[in-house]
């Protein structure tokens, strides 16, 4: 590895996620096999069938609350433990199992099912660990999930625009990337000098990658966060 690393930031995926036994979206049994993306995860769905979405999601919470982090989730919080402030996560999963591997500095930018918010107030989240209710028990208004859908923007993206052009290494796990704009992160770090690292079960296209590293991230994700903490 070409010189020291300052600032590390990584993207996960569903990939990270399957081994601890949520499914990812893509695959042959994957989420969007089973239900219609446009049904459940657009604001449009929502609009015409919101019993329909907050059922979908209510089940993926149920589930997502029943799995464990496994040893890639572990591996990243113990690599942000060494990097501290020069440390950023940057998740498309909405599951909590990082958080509860113990990584802190993170940015959920589609969204999180533990939490829903109040379309009457975009300010007003509140967590939500069971079934979601359906109207807001302070004003009224309608609650929807704390997803980010189809269509919309996700979150903080002025933050990880300028964490992705500062950084020197960056990783994404587990996704197929083909969604944007997570999927041209590695675009804008390569460009802005960046070493880029694809850790993967295949692979998956696209440049702006240096290095591809196949196989299950419970196995390579530990291994390169020791490699990587080793030549920091
Ligand atoms: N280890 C590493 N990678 C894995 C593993 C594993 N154990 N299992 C699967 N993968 C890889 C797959 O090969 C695939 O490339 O993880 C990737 C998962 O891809 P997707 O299902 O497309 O998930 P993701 O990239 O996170 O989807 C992006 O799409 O539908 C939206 O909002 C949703 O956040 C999601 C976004």
């Amino acid at each position: 590895m070409a010189g020291k690393i300052s600032k590390i930031v990584v993207l996960t995926g569903a990939g990270i996620s399957a081994e601890s036994g949520i499914p990812t979206f893509r695959s042959s049994d994957g989420l969007w096999e089973n239900e219609p993306v446009e049904a459940v995860a657009t604001p449009e769905g929502f609009e015409n069938d919101p019993k329909r979405v907050i059922t979908f999601y209510n089940e993926r919470r149920a589930a997502a609350q029943k799995c464990e982090p496994n040893a890639a989730h572990h591996a990243l919080a113990k690599l942000e433990e060494k990097f501290g402030d020069n440390f950023l996560l940057i998740t498309q999963n909405v599951d909590d199992l990082h958080q509860r591997a113990g990584n802190k500095r993170i940015i959920p930018m589609h969204g999180e099912l533990l939490k829903v918010r109040c379309l009457g107030s975009e300010e007003h989240i509140i967590s939500c660990t069971e079934n979601q209710p359906e109207k807001c028990l302070e004003c009224g208004a309608i609650m929807r999930p704390h997803i980010v859908w189809f269509g919309e923007v996700p979150f903080e993206m002025d933050r990880i625009q300028k964490a992705l052009m500062q950084c020197d290494l960056f990783a994404y796990i587990g996704t197929s990337g083909v969604v944007y704009p997570a999927a041209g992160f590695r675009q804008i770090a390569k460009l802005s000098g960046a070493r880029v690292v694809c850790l993967n079960l295949e692979e998956v296209g696209g440049g702006y990658t240096d290095e591809f590293i196949q196989g299950k991230a419970s196995e390579t994700v530990p291994k390169w966060v020791d490699f990587t903490i080793f030549n920091s």
